[in-house]
């Protein structure tokens, strides 16, 4: 079973042709909202994923806060549909959490608002863990406060739980948040955030990634878009995985997919190696870039086997 502690959000995604510049005002050719939040996003790529393995049970549930309006109630629901569980999720009296993207091809920018994300308590996340097992994962984000994080992370090490830790929107962490973090999956910007270090060539992420294993982290996953991702289990195994070349039309998303096709192929379903996983999650990310939208751009799992038998670098 794996477990997302994190958000989600009411996105507006707003196609622009291009980013507005400072003090600007344009207008856009189209505007989408639906389901969204990072916690969200993951979690309905691991129950997108996870389909074909289920059974009809739900192979990963949410761990997260909605406003008690209709947008919250109509967001619940959705994730319903798409099979993830939601008996920890729970409306509270504070405005759903927002997120307005502005997208430009493969350029994005978006600005979240947290409202009910930010509700999440310590005793919701004792509710939801209070049956896991060593069994099981936890996957967090950081757009629910930093301390539940920190505090969820904690329990579940001491379950003897899988702990991966995608830490995005990037801000400075505690130390014990590295120790109690089996994987770690920073993309570019949240490296240099994090570490300092801007991972711009393999020397310079060779110096991250173990500027991570130093502080306690035993497998690291750098995303580097379209250059695929810089990978290190504890020294042991450091090697590049590389991305398939798509257009990109749409990135929304491409990140959670990649994090949560990771979090399912490797410690889940036990199936893949680490790096197997990691070329898994890659495909499965390319797939959703190629497509417009959130949730629903997010592949199944046969389409991500059908180009994960072709070659590396193959369309
Ligand atoms: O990673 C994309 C997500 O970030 C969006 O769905 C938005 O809600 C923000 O949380």
């Amino acid at each position: 079973m794996i477990y997302v502690l994190g958000s989600i959000n009411n996105d507006i995604l707003l196609d622009v042709e291009r980013i507005p510049k400072k003090g600007e005002t344009i207008v856009a050719d189209g505007c989408q909202t639906g389901l969204g939040g990072k916690g969200a996003n993951q979690a309905v790529a691991i129950a997108r994923l996870a389909r074909k393995y289920d059974d009809g049970r739900k192979s990963v549930h949410m761990i997260g806060k909605v406003g008690s309006d209709a947008v919250g109630a109509e967001l619940i629901k959705k994730l319903d549909e798409y099979n993830v569980g939601t008996e920890y999720v729970r409306q509270v009296n504070r405005p759903t959490g927002m997120s307005v993207s502005a997208v430009s091809g493969k350029d994005n920018r978006i600005i979240v608002y947290g409202g009910a994300n930010l509700g999440i308590s310590k005793s919701d996340v004792d509710e939801a863990l209070q049956n896991a097992t060593s069994a099981d994962t936890l996957l967090c984000q950081l757009e629910v406060p930093t301390y539940i994080v920190g505090y969820a992370l904690r329990q579940a090490r001491s379950y003897g739980m899988t702990t991966i830790l995608n830490p995005a929107p990037a801000k400075e962490l505690p130390d014990d948040f590295y120790c109690n973090t089996d994987i770690i999956t920073p993309n570019k910007a949240e490296t240099q955030i994090l570490t300092g270090i801007n991972p711009k060539d393999w020397d310079s992420q060779l110096a991250a990634m173990k500027e991570f294993h130093r502080r306690g982290v035993r497998y690291v996953v750098l995303t580097l878009g379209e250059n695929g991702c810089a990978i290190s289990d504890n020294g042991k195994l450091v090697t590049q995985v590389p991305a398939r070349k798509v257009t990109a039309v749409d990135t929304t998303g491409a990140g959670d997919t990649f994090v949560g096709a990771m979090a399912l192929t490797y410690p889940h379903v036990g199936m893949y190696s680490f790096k197997e996983a990691c070329l898994f999650a890659t495909r499965a990310a390319s797939l959703t870039v190629s497509r417009h939208g959130g949730a629903e751009s997010i592949p199944e799992f046969d389409e991500v086997c059908e180009l994960y038998s072709k070659k590396i670098g193959d369309k």
